[in-house]
């Protein structure tokens, strides 16, 4: 069968670059009408970082790419593709991986940016897999990097307490020993466009091209309807994890950790409730970071290998939700 023929891929190297500064809760009290408390309440973010002035989202990305590639003992030569998942590139070409292929120091490999928004890293993976899986490359880096802050206004209490940036990254290898049955099982990837106005940056592109009209408007700065994402967040990280245990015939039993797209803490807490999952299995740094978006999971990866919760031999979830509509899933055997 030719499945059996496909190469097995493992995650080989991870790392993640956040930027020093913060925004507290407390700081935005001064900002807008909100509350520490409120917002610890209805989100768990308790603090975010802050891109430098001088920083963009390569930047972040180059420093979480350095450390996942010395991670997996491969030097940027070794990198045979780069994906950056990213809605907030330095430019809306060329992109985001280019540069970042670049300062690396890779060869002249393919380098592109793939825009899922939150599922974004988890989409990352699933295309990196399939190229690996199917021979046209060995290692690939896959990168979620973000400065969401510079999108966002600090004028509107219901999204700025919310987003902040950093970036994580993922080397992807070919498995080389036969006998092992680590790495990726499973990936599910699903869009639904009728909710792209949930959750968007209506101006910059070519709809909205940049005006006097358009930033007078704030139409530069994400929009969000919180309710309407908050329910579909909590039934769609249910039915993924859910279907993906089913597709592999594995319980729920069998899960040693979640790390879901860190959007919201009850929003987690809920649908480990749904799935009867103990929270003890279920990754959560958002208070720490807030919402990244794309860059959110391989973050939480990377630090939950440095934090010791992942061992070789434990079967690990990550799930995302977001704008798009998109949704992601991957199943890891560690
Ligand atoms: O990664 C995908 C990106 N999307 C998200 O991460 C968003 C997911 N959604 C959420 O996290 C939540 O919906 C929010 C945190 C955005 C909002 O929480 P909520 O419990 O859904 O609150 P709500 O929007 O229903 O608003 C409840 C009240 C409203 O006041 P009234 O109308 O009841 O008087 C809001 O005006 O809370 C008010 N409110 C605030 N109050 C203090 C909204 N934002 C704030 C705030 N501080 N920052």
């Amino acid at each position: 069968m030719i499945l059996n023929r496909l190469r097995r891929v493992v995650i080989s190297g991870t790392g993640s670059h956040l930027p020093e500064k913060r925004i507290t809760n407390r700081d935005l009290e001064g900002m807008v009408d909100t509350a520490d408390e409120w917002i610890r309440q209805r989100t768990g973010i308790i603090e975010r970082r802050l891109a430098a002035p001088e920083q963009a989202t390569s930047d972040l990305a180059l420093e979480a790419a350095r450390r996942a590639v010395a991670d997996a003992d491969l030097a940027p030569a070794d990198i045979d593709q780069l994906i950056v998942a990213t809605v907030t590139p330095d430019h809306a070409f060329p992109s985001t991986a280019c540069l970042v292929q670049h300062r690396l120091g890779c060869r002249q490999v393919p380098a592109f940016d793939l825009s899922a928004a939150c599922s974004g890293f988890i989409y990352g993976l699933a295309v990196a897999r399939t190229a690996i899986a199917a021979g046209t490359a060995r290692h690939i880096l896959v990168i979620g990097a973000e400065t969401l802050t510079r999108f966002t206004d600090y004028g509107d209490r219901g999204t700025c307490i919310l987003f902040g940036d950093g970036a994580g990254a993922a080397v992807l290898s070919r498995a080389e020993e036969a006998d092992d049955d680590s790495g990726i099982i499973d990936t599910h990837l699903a869009a639904d466009g009728s909710g792209a106005e949930l959750m968007i940056l209506p101006g910059g592109g070519s709809r909205l091209p940049p005006s006097p009209e358009m930033l007078a408007k704030r139409q530069n700065y994400i929009k969000l309807e919180g309710r309407a994402v908050y329910k579909n967040a909590i039934s769609k990280i249910v039915m993924l994890v859910n279907e993906s245990l089913e597709r592999c015939r594995l319980n729920r039993e069998d899960i040693n950790l979640i790390i879901p797209h860190q959007m919201n803490a009850r929003i987690i807490e809920s649908a480990a409730k749904h799935l009867d999952i103990p929270l003890e299995k279920i990754f959560i740094n958002l208070d720490r970071y807030g919402n990244t978006s794309a860059a959110t999971i391989p973050i939480a990866l990377d630090e939950a290998r440095r934090e010791n919760r992942l061992h070789k031999g434990d079967l690990v979830v990550l799930v995302a939700f977001g704008g798009g509509m998109t949704w992601a899933s991957a199943l890891l055997r560690w």
